[in-house]
């Protein structure tokens, strides 16, 4: 494990776009290829996202092969980068924009599950939400959480997303259908919610 960790360590040099305290959301390199391909293929990290095609290096070295259009992409991804212990962690960003609504859905990742549980998606959705609506100008975030993802659901609560809906029976994971809750937030939600930011 030592090894792995001394690997998964930065050598490169970080350009972060959006600063927080205890990470920064730096934009996704191509060098940290293999790191997301193993945070991917891992059945603890990947067991409530969706995940269940097996992803190759090559599929995701693919992602960094074009540069996105700034006028038709629909999606923009960070890697949240620990500041302290200077190491790429997860990623996180916005998926599906729909520019014509303009609303996105939320996602994020932790790769490491030694970060699991220390608040830190919290701080990273927040540096999100704020770039969403003060930068992006979407009129609204939307998120989907699996019932047994406590630990998501329990992050969108605290992140102060509003529960809208649960579909029912809506996926397959782990051999059983679980429903799907739905979070969203409005700009004008948020604003009530960050007067002074
Ligand atoms: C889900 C995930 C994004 C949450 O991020 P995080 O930084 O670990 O979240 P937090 O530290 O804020 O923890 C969330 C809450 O879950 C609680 N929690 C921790 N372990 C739990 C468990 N096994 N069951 C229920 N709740 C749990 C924590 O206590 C915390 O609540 P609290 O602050 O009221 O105590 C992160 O764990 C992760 O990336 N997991 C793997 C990928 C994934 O599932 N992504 C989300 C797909 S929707």
């Amino acid at each position: 494990m030592p090894e792995e960790k001394e690997n998964s360590k930065e050598e490169i040099e970080v350009f972060p776009f959006i600063e927080g305290n205890i990470i920064d959301l730096v934009a996704q390199n191509s060098k940290w290829a293999e790191l997301i391909c193993k945070w991917r293929n891992d059945p603890k990290v990947r067991q409530y996202s969706r995940n269940a095609w097996p992803r190759s290096l090559d599929d995701v070295k693919k992602r960094f092969e074009t540069v996105p259009d700034r006028h038709t992409r629909d999606s923009v991804g960070f890697i949240m980068y620990h500041k302290r212990d200077k190491r790429p962690i997860g990623d996180i960003g916005l998926n599906r924009i729909d520019w014509v609504s303009r609303h996105a859905n939320i996602f994020a990742m932790i790769g490491e599950p030694e970060y699991w549980g220390k608040g830190i998606v919290g701080e990273a959705a927040q540096l999100v939400l704020k770039y969403a609506f003060t930068e992006l100008n979407l009129h609204k975030v939307r998120a989907g959480v699996f019932t047994p993802n406590e630990r998501s659901l329990r992050a969108a609560e605290k992140l102060g997303l509003n529960k809208e809906a649960v579909t029912k029976e809506a996926i397959y994971v782990d051999g059983k259908y679980h429903d799907i809750h739905k979070w969203g937030l409005t700009k004008k939600e948020w604003l009530e919610k960050n007067k002074t930011v």
